[in-house]
């Protein structure tokens, strides 16, 4: 049964309103924000597998997003991933009100003090290391045996029965979801740049597993993935009944309640066809399919929106069944000269039994991760009170990009993200006529294709609201955990025009972003931060080549840049753990009324292992 639904074909959408398939900021809910946020992160964290926060990251039993029951999974199956160190601790002992305090000199988070009450007897008040303080790396296991000894060979029989590959009863995290199509049934796979930025149509969708990565809003977070059209035969081909584009290859199949179970649930489509003719008009579901005339390719899927409702066995299960599915689906007309297509796709996994969780992703946990989105977002002041927050922009801090196909700059496109670590140059073109040079360069606007390419960003930029998250995971609603971007060569000059050569001086083509970072955390697991972003705007003269025909466009080009200066911090990537520095000198007369020639200067070091300071013990009672 397909739920009926409204659909709504929005024609024009897509160039009308760019702002509902792509929106530019996160909202801000004004009633988390604390009317004075705390200052400073917390760093204490030694798990360094927990990379995305929100998340429960694969195989880390140490994320505190992962459900319990499947770390505990995890760490029986000793598949968990390194976990870092864990804080040494140094657990001494000491006669009861004999020392008040100790000052090792040991600074920051390297050490965790524990002082124990000794024994109530003379060695042990004198002589009492309750632990040693080896680092530990993480779970251990005893090296187990090799060859024909401890049942080995009973577990790897000849001859072997054939093995089906099992499949769980219930979904489990990262378990493939199964559907049926047409009465097959099979494991869903969606569109996925894997390999380039080119769709891959096998990447198998795990349960749990969102697309991106990281929880969403109900706001538009999308994955995408090109499909290059080189002729139009391609195009018919990806446009027939079950191609590529066609919109029934991601709704016309039912999902599976569980992995091993009938396909049965078939998902409602929520909303919004979208075409490009400019008509809002409703239509039955089931009867929209991509048709292909004359090199053009209709009702082309652009959008696939899956929201997963599923249900847990109880609240500590990692077992869980498909409840409900929806699926959105935005489509578009698609041309062959266009040379390409982009897809996008979010999948949302969904608890049902709990509210719709609205986060955002972030770009590191808590330090960037290299390669993510430098975040970035806008002040604003709440109207109603006098909190202040940063709306985020959904990504980033961006460059103007050029289109995929002809490299001009798009007026709207909200340009590429700036990555963490990447120093990254972005071009795109203008194409200008003489005469359209000319009339720009009178027109007393520099930065006019600028400000179209980057929109909020730059008048965020110009009006000293722009912030840079501190951290890779800096929390919106704390205004503490963002930086204001300094800025040069603002406000722009005047532009003056020569008429030969046609020229433009002053024109405002980009800008060039300096973004000073650190390190900072024990060296075990560093972690980065940005501390300081200064964006000086780059002007240009634009001339158009006296060689060429006045009316025949020139191409311009806006260029940014992007440049991350590590500091050069006292290095401690290589630092090793220093050793507890517990080192008693045990007097001379210790063995009072006894005197031995060697006695003197007894040295008692933390590092003795447990083994030797047994062997001394021992001495002292031979003794
Ligand atoms: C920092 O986080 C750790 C681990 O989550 C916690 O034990 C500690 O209390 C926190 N410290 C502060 C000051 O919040
Ligand atoms: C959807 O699938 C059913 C069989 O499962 C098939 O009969 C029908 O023709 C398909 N519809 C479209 C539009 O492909
Ligand atoms: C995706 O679908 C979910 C569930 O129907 C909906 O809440 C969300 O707004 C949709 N997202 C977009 C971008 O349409
Ligand atoms: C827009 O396209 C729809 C279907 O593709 C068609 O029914 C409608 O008449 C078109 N509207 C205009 C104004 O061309
Ligand atoms: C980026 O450029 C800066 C300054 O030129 C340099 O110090 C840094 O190492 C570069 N980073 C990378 C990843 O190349």
């Amino acid at each position: 049964m397909w739920w009926m639904v409204d659909l709504w074909l929005c024609l024009g959408c897509a160039l009308l309103q760019p702002g509902r398939a792509n929106p530019q900021n996160y909202p801000i809910i004004w009633e988390d924000v604390a009317l004075n946020p705390p200052d400073g992160k917390n760093l204490t964290s030694s798990c360094t597998c927990n990379l995305h926060p929100f998340v429960c990251d694969r195989k880390c039993c140490c994320d505190p997003d992962c459900p319990q029951a499947l770390s505990d999974a995890t760490r029986r199956s000793g598949e968990c991933r390194p976990e870092g160190f864990p804080e040494q601790t140094l657990d001494f002992c000491v006669p009861d009100g004999f020392v008040k305090k100790v000052n090792l000199p040991t600074g920051d988070d390297f050490f965790v003090l524990k002082k124990q009450a000794a024994d109530d007897n003379f060695f042990g008040q004198l002589l009492c290391i309750k632990k040693s303080s080896n680092p530990k790396l993480s779970d251990e296991y005893p090296d187990p045996p090799v060859g024909a000894v401890d049942g080995n060979p009973s577990l790897v029989p000849c001859p072997s029965t054939a093995t089906e590959p099992t499949i769980p009863s219930t979904y489990q995290a990262h378990t493939p979801i199964f559907i049926a199509r047409n009465g097959v049934r099979q494991q869903l796979a969606l569109p996925a740049p894997i390999f380039s930025a080119i769709c891959v149509d096998q990447a198998v969708v795990g349960f749990l597993d969102n697309i991106p990565r990281g929880k969403h809003l109900a706001e538009d977070v999308y994955r995408s993935c090109m499909r290059a059209i080189p002729d139009e035969s391609t195009l018919e081909r990806f446009c027939e009944a079950g191609g590529v584009l066609a919109p029934e290859r991601y709704r016309n199949f039912t999902y599976a309640r569980t992995p091993s179970g009938d396909a049965n649930v078939s998902p409602s489509l929520p909303y919004a066809l979208i075409s490009n003719n400019g008509s809002i008009t409703t239509a039955d579901p089931e009867t929209v399919t991509s048709d292909f005339a004359n090199g053009v390719c209709s009702n082309s899927v652009q959008h696939i929106n899956v929201t997963v409702y599923y249900s847990l066995a109880d609240s500590n299960s990692v077992e869980a069944t498909i409840e409900q599915v929806s699926v959105g689906l935005t489509l578009t007309d698609v041309a062959a000269s266009a040379g390409a297509h982009r897809q996008f796709v979010r999948v949302v996994f969904v608890d049902a039994a709990q509210q719709v969780d609205v986060l955002q992703p972030f770009s590191g946990n808590p330090g960037y991760l290299r390669g993510l989105p430098l975040l970035g977002g806008r002040l604003t002041e709440d109207p109603n009170s006098d909190k202040i927050a940063v709306q985020r922009f959904v990504r980033g801090i961006t460059a103007p990009q050029g289109s995929e196909t002809d490299g001009t700059c798009s007026a709207g496109a909200q340009g590429d993200s700036v990555r963490f670590g990447a120093n990254s140059t972005t071009n795109c073109a203008i194409e200008l006529t003489r005469a359209q040079l000319e009339s720009f360069c009178n027109s007393g606007n520099p930065q006019r294709y600028l400000e179209d390419a980057m929109r909020d960003v730059y008048t965020a930029i110009v009006t000293e609201e722009a912030r840079v998250g501190i951290w890779g995971n800096s929390d919106p609603d704390n205004v503490n955990e963002w930086l204001q971007v300094r800025v040069s060569n603002f406000p722009f000059n005047e532009m003056s025009f020569s008429a030969s050569p046609a020229s433009c001086s002053n024109v405002v083509v980009g800008y060039d972003l300096k973004v000073l970072t650190g390190v900072a955390f024990a060296s075990n697991n560093l972690q980065r931060k940005v501390l300081y972003v200064h964006l000086c705007f780059r002007t240009d003269t634009w001339t158009f080549p006296a060689t060429k025909s006045a009316s025949e466009p020139h191409r311009f080009y806006l260029t940014s840049t992007a440049t991350f200066v590590p500091k050069d911090q006292e290095k401690r990537t290589n630092v090793k753990k220093p050793s507890p520095p517990l080192r008693t000198n045990v007097p001379e007369d210790i063995f009072y009324p006894f005197v031995t020639s060697s006695a003197a200067q007894l040295r008692l070091c933390s590092k003795a292992a447990v083994g030797s300071l047994a062997a001394f013990l021992t001495m002292l009672v031979l003794l």
